[in-house]
């Protein structure tokens, strides 16, 4: 199976449902839940146009919703990583990620993300970048891990 990557420059409000609904249907989480409400309220579909990867058939494999050099200078953030249920363990997160990165490297030196501690998010970080995080509370009663990564160690690293 051809994984193919897709930046979502221009899409309709049926299409966004569509997003909306593909984060709904892969997470139990009520934070990633609120992604149709940011990127909308926001106005960050033009702005922070989202990425994905599909299948040959183009069926959605996987979802990036990020930010670069919003309100910190040099930075990519991600707000919302889902994959598919049947998709996971097998690179799609990673794929999105690296070449999120990869195509903003110019303008960009620390990638950002931030996850409940309970979250599979948090272990997926974890087992990709390690031990160099902070942690903080959040406003769930529970505490968020932050990495700051700098992207050298994404892009010319084995992992
Ligand atoms: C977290 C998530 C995005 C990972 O997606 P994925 O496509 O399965 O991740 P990948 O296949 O790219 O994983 C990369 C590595 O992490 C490991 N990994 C990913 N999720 C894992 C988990 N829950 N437990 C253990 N290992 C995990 C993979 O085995 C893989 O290991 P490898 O590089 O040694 O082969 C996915 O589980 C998901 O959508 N979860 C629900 C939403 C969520 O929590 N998002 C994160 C919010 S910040």
């Amino acid at each position: 199976m051809n994984i193919n990557y897709v930046t979502i420059n221009d899409c309709n409000e049926l299409d966004r449902l569509r997003f909306i609904k593909f984060v709904y249907d892969n997470t139990d989480s009520f934070i990633l839940n609120t992604f149709g409400h940011v990127w909308s309220g926001r106005n960050w579909w033009e702005k922070f146009p989202i990425e994905v990867c599909t299948d040959d058939t183009g069926k959605v494999l996987g979802l990036h919703a990020y930010t670069v050099n919003d309100k910190a200078q040099y930075t990519l953030k991600t707000y919302y990583i889902v994959t598919s249920k049947e998709s996971r363990g097998k690179g799609v997160a990673k794929l999105l990620i690296k070449n999120a990165i990869h195509k903003h490297k110019d303008r960009i030196k620390i990638y950002y993300v931030n996850s409940d501690i309970k979250s599979q998010g948090a272990i997926f970080y974890k087992k990709w970048f390690g031990n160099n995080f902070n942690t903080a509370k959040n406003d769930f009663n529970s505490e968020d891990i932050t990495f700051k990564e700098p992207i050298y160690n994404i892009i010319d690293g084995q992992s």
